[in-house]
């Protein structure tokens, strides 16, 4: 049988080129040899406050690129989140065994909490629904970043935990963690990483940018005052052109360094433009094509939401019937 796969983004944000070399990427590569669900996570993202009118269009979007990018609705499952119920559903039942302490050891709550001066439960919580979106289709393998791993965890450990009192009733997920390119880092600021918040757009290259747009962005990138153009952890501005270079290009490190031997920082730009603007084009003509008709796009949603509950209710009875619901 083939292994199924989960994984998901949230429509918090325009979806950024990190976002692309880091997960949907791998996804498509992934889809012809797994029985794969690539969601929508929207209700992961209303644990922070949303405009209503701009989630519904980076939900939209979001799936737009997700089949722009080349996941095939004949061959993976590609849903939005909230229209499958069984998502909060479970979520419900696993916070009703999750100890808190298991909860409050996440990092990625604390490093949220930290920055705000009122958050609500469901930020909190959230681990709990990532489980829950894990555990619904007994999946395999989860296809996440570094900053994901601990959830993963937690939802292994929430899974061996039911397990161990009730028999089998969950599969036990593992994450898969890509090597390359795992972490692209911010233009305008190298220590931090490339994200889809719309209040540093210098930060970000966005999948539906404009090439002029994208060519400005890289122009004011960061680099240093050294010349030589290496692959160097120590020089990051540099070190994460050459890596988009890389993922964008295909090549090796070292027939890039060969390549950028005796060059110019001005050259590595105009030269990294070129192979970011043929990777995203196509990627942002097809989802404006995508989102133009509104009815076709509601369609391919509705049927992969159709399909992910067809999936998710042998879970749901088996969980059901074995703490003695329903
Ligand atoms: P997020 O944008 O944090 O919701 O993440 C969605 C997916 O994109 C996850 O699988 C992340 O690992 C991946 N991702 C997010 N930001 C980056 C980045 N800067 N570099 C590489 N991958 C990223
Ligand atoms: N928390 C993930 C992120 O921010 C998104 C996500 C939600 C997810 N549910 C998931 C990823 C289930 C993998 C599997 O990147």
């Amino acid at each position: 049988m083939k292994k199924r796969i989960f994984s998901g983004i949230q429509p918090s944000g325009a979806l950024h080129i990190g976002n692309y070399l880091g997960a949907i990427r791998q996804w498509v590569q992934t889809q012809d040899k797994s029985d794969s669900l690539f969601c929508v996570v929207d209700l992961h993202a209303i644990t922070v406050p949303q405009d209503p009118k701009e989630l519904h269009q980076n939900i939209r979007e979001l799936a737009a690129i997700y089949f722009a990018a080349g996941i095939d609705p004949d061959k993976s499952t590609v849903f939005v989140q909230s229209q499958v119920p069984e998502h909060s559903e479970l979520a419900w039942i696993l916070n009703c065994f999750i100890p808190m302490g298991w909860m409050q050891r996440m990092t990625q709550f604390k490093d949220k909490s930290a920055k705000k001066k009122q958050f609500s439960i469901g930020l909190f919580d959230y681990p709990a629904l990532m489980a829950a979106d894990i555990l619904l289709y007994q999946t395999d393998a989860v296809p996440v970043g570094e900053d994901q791993k601990q959830h993963v965890e937690l939802t292994r450990d929430i899974a061996e935990m039911i397990n161990s009192k009730y028999g089998d009733v969950f599969k036990i997920p593992e994450p898969v963690i890509p090597k390359t390119g795992a972490r692209i880092m911010g233009l305008d600021d190298p220590t931090v990483k490339m994200a889809k918040s719309a209040e540093k757009p210098s930060r970000s290259i966005y999948i539906m940018d404009e090439p002029d747009v994208i060519k400005k962005k890289i122009a004011r990138a960061t680099t240093d005052s050294e010349t030589e153009i290496c692959f160097d952890q120590n020089r990051p501005g540099v070190n994460n052109l050459l890596t988009i270079y890389q993922l964008c290009s295909g090549k090796t490190q070292k027939d890039i360094e060969a390549h950028f031997q005796g060059k110019q920082y001005s050259d590595l730009k105009r030269e990294l433009t070129d192979v970011v603007v043929d990777k995203l084009t196509p990627i942002r003509e097809e989802a404006t094509k995508i989102l133009k008709d509104k009815k076709a796009l509601d369609d391919m949603l509705l049927k992969g939401a159709e399909k992910a509950r067809g999936l998710a209710a042998p879970t749901m009875n088996k969980v059901k019937a074995a703490i003695g619901l329903g």
